[in-house]
């Protein structure tokens, strides 16, 4: 059976995030959107992108769709969440909003919950955000353990990622669980011991919440380094709640990135940007918008030439949104990015942050996973907050929404 192709006509901007194929039409040449004005069309040939150009010269394919002058992207990359979970956690959320601060206490009230659920449940639970996520754009998820905290919690949790999503990350180093109270190195013992044993299988990233209440650095660096030498890149929980190694340490390592970012000094800004090419700074709004915290600082990132990558951090706790839109107008309105950079991130970033270039652009031969908004430009993503905006999404060439 040979591939459906399908042609997407009438595009009226198209946002590449490839600045030479944005040159070789003849648009503005240094852009990192790879901004092609309309009328444009791409064409889609089985799971991937095999024409890019004007809408006039579209070569005949099995199916057409006239985009009517809506803008097109590619689907969002959300590259940083925790799906596997059980429960709820909105009497949290609401003793929050009158003045309760966040701590990463709450975390226990959901491994209680996810210990309990059978894995029927979690699936139902992962696949109903994923669908979520879907339908506002989101066409790649990385998702994490770190509510089971035991050897068969975690293991199981990750097999159950993994039917879903290549993109699964070990968080076997969430927190301390009650059981181990008394003998956090007996725990450390346990998630690079036997725990990555069970895990390492279903997972391609490992992760550690490198936070005071959490793990230190020295803890961090075995969970990563443990994890690194069983096939894992590691990603870091870095810096979220207090200024801590979280940073120098993801950096140090080679991580793929670091995550939340919201408490940096200078040489964690100078290391971020030294290492743009290797460890993406990902920003989690979403987190900050949910615990009344102070945002990250985007511009100062930016400014100083590190890769920066927006994500939901979706998890019961500190930020239960599947919304990408969401954290690019957060992004926009708080953080200081502009709407091109906020909406960059959250593709191209994203698709940094997982070492992917199949994903993240619109280029002939990268995967067709595109996003048709409701709107003439990107830019509404931030203008127009909170109104869904997803006229259609495509996943490998599949029309999914
Ligand atoms: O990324 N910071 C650590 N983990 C999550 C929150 C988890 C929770 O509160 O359940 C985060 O924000
Ligand atoms: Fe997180």
């Amino acid at each position: 059976v040979s591939p459906v192709s399908t042609a997407i006509t009438g595009i009226g901007s198209l946002l590449t995030n490839d600045p030479s194929l944005a040159a070789a039409t003849g648009a503005a040449g240094r852009d990192p959107l790879g901004l092609i004005p309309g009328p444009a069309a791409v064409v889609i040939d089985g799971d991937r992108i095999a024409w890019i150009g004007p809408s006039s010269k579209a070569p005949p394919t099995d199916n057409r769709l006239d985009a009517a002058g809506r803008a097109l992207l590619p689907g969002f990359v959300d590259s940083h969440s925790h799906l596997l979970f059980a429960g709820d956690r909105s009497a949290e959320f609401a003793a929050r909003m009158s003045g309760r601060p966040y701590t990463a206490g709450g975390i226990r009230t959901t491994v209680e919950a996810t210990r309990a659920a059978g894995d029927t449940e979690l699936a139902a639970t992962l696949a109903r955000h994923l669908g979520e996520a879907l339908r506002q754009g989101t066409t790649t998820q990385e998702t994490k353990s770190g509510y089971g905290l035991t050897v068969h919690d975690e293991a199981r949790a990750l097999a159950v990622a993994a039917r879903h999503t290549d993109e699964v990350t070990y968080l076997g180093a969430h927190v301390v669980p009650p059981e181990f109270a008394g003998d956090p190195a007996g725990y450390v013992a346990l998630v690079t011991g036997a725990m990555l044993d069970a895990c390492a299988p279903h997972a391609r990233w490992v992760d550690v919440f490198c936070e005071r209440g959490a793990f230190d650095g020295d803890q961090a660096r075995a969970v990563l380094t443990a994890g690194a030498a069983r096939g894992l890149t590691p990603r870091v929980h870095a810096n979220q709640l207090g200024h801590g190694p979280g940073v120098q340490l993801a950096v140090e390592l080679g991580a793929a990135s670091a995550d939340h970012c919201t408490h940096l000094d200078d040489a964690d800004v100078d290391a971020l940007a030294s290492a743009a090419g290797t460890t993406v700074a990902t920003l989690l709004p979403g987190a900050e918008f949910s615990t009344r915290a102070r945002y990250p600082d985007a511009r100062r990132l930016l400014d100083a030439g590190a890769t920066v990558a927006l994500s939901t951090d979706c998890n019961p706790g500190s930020s239960f949104t599947t919304s990408m839109p969401f954290c690019v107008a957060l992004a926009v309105r708080e953080m200081g990015m502009t709407p091109d950079e906020a909406v960059h991130a959250a593709t191209y970033g994203g698709a940094r942050a997982l070492r992917r270039d199949d994903i993240g652009r619109i280029a002939v031969g990268a995967r067709a996973d595109l996003l048709l908004l409701d709107a003439p430009s990107h830019v509404h993503l931030a203008y127009r907050p909170g109104v869904p905006l997803a006229a259609a999404v495509w996943r490998g060439g599949v029309l999914r929404h």
